[in-house]
């Protein structure tokens, strides 16, 4: 099935962003995916080369979730970012990336609960703010696919470990040559197991009240910044995300603070998870940008359901700075000239290849021809 784009001028959409010393050529950005291509050894190759250059008309490429250690893993063949082979593999996707005149953002990413003693090292349980599971859902395993297990509650000793996991992370990335790094704050994962009152019931100082919940996410994203410029490093949220079992009553005040607090480091952005497509809040109305504009100064990303129409509107009304697009970059390698000549998108979604391990689904979808 393909979807015609209306005769809307995209003007804003395809206008370039400056952030920092970065000149983006369009606004519109390749979301993070994970595509679970990197093999058992988590090391980047040439398949995943080819397959974020085919995409690199995009204005910024975030890459797929990235695990800044052993322990932060979660996920089936998806690649790390805490060992040469992999900073060498990271190497050729981004040198490719780049010969398109495309900027590319590597995503940290630490599971936390998310993950399964399958993937840790002696069997042990993952990590988490708070000894609390995800309810009702299984997880992919390197044994199939099991139940999540009750995680182990980080000690408080053990957290400046954990952030000099981010902090090396952030130095591999450097090497690869990458151009920022996103922290990864959103979807159930574990920074946003901190923040959030559902999965954080910690006593000491990085739990309780909002501050304290904000506590890790400042600590994480502090010695990112050792590391890069503010203007090389964002952080991205899901204020209204259901997934991995998410969604905390006090989501308002929490994600309004988290933006407060992320509004004083001047970073290259911040990426929202505005829309409601992976779930919406169960106690009140989703969040917008206008509630987060209202509140940050800096660069605001939106995500979640956007279309090229409701992109450009969303950029014309000052709300967002530029729109990251997910599934809609899936099945179309050339979104943006799609975009620019008013071409049809593919939207026909095989969910089945999403996270298969080969070049079907991955790097076959055609570009368009007149
Ligand atoms: C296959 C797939 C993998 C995803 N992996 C990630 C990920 O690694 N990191 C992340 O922050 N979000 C991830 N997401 C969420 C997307 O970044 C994006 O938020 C979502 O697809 C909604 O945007 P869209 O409506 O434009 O597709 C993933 C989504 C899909 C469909």
């Amino acid at each position: 099935m393909s979807l015609a784009t209306t005769d809307v001028e995209f003007k804003h959409l395809l206008n370039p962003l400056q952030i920092g010393d970065l000149n983006l050529k369009n606004r519109i950005f390749m979301a993070p995916m994970t595509r679970s291509r990197a093999g058992t050894e988590r090391v980047p190759n040439e398949l995943m080369a080819t397959y974020y250059a085919q995409r690199a008309s995009a204005g910024l490429i975030i890459s797929e979730a990235t695990s800044i250690s052993k322990q932060a893993i979660g996920w089936l063949n998806t690649p790390g970012i805490f060992n040469d082979a992999q900073v060498e593999g990271w190497k050729t996707v981004v040198s490719k990336v780049h010969q398109e005149q495309c900027p590319m953002y590597l995503q940290l990413w630490h599971c936390g609960r998310a993950s399964h003693s399958s993937f840790q090292d002696g069997g042990v349980l993952p990590v988490s703010a708070s000894a609390l599971k995800i309810e009702n859902d299984q997880i992919h395993t390197p044994l199939g696919k099991l139940p999540y297990e009750v995680p182990r509650a980080i000690e408080t000793s053990e957290i400046a470990g954990i952030v000099a996991d981010y902090k090396a992370a952030a130095e591999r990335a450097k090497q690869a040559g990458f151009d920022g790094v996103e922290i990864h704050g959103a979807n159930g994962y574990l920074i946003d197991q901190f923040l959030q009152s559902k999965t954080n019931q910690r006593q000491d100082q990085y739990g309780g009240s909002v501050e304290n919940r904000l506590c890790f996410l400042k600590e994480v994203l502090e010695a990112v910044l050792t590391v890069w410029p503010a203007n090389r490093v964002a952080v991205r949220l899901s204020p209204n995300g259901r997934y991995n079992d998410m969604g905390s009553d006090d989501y308002q005040e929490t994600f309004l603070a988290a933006a407060k607090l992320l509004d004083g480091y001047k970073l290259a952005y911040l990426h929202i998870m505005d829309g409601t497509g992976f779930g919406a809040p169960e106690n009140g109305p989703p969040m917008t940008l206008q509630d987060f504009r209202a509140v940050y100064s800096g660069t605001l990303i939106g995500n979640v359901g956007y279309t090229p129409e409701t992109a450009e509107k969303a950029i014309t009304s000052g709300l967002a700075d530029a729109i990251a697009f997910g599934r809609p970059f899936i099945t179309n390698p050339d979104l943006v000239a799609r975009v620019q000549h008013g071409w049809p998108l593919n939207i026909s979604e095989d969910m089945s290849t999403w996270y298969a391990f080969d070049a079907h689904g991955y790097t076959d979808y055609p570009v368009y021809h007149e």
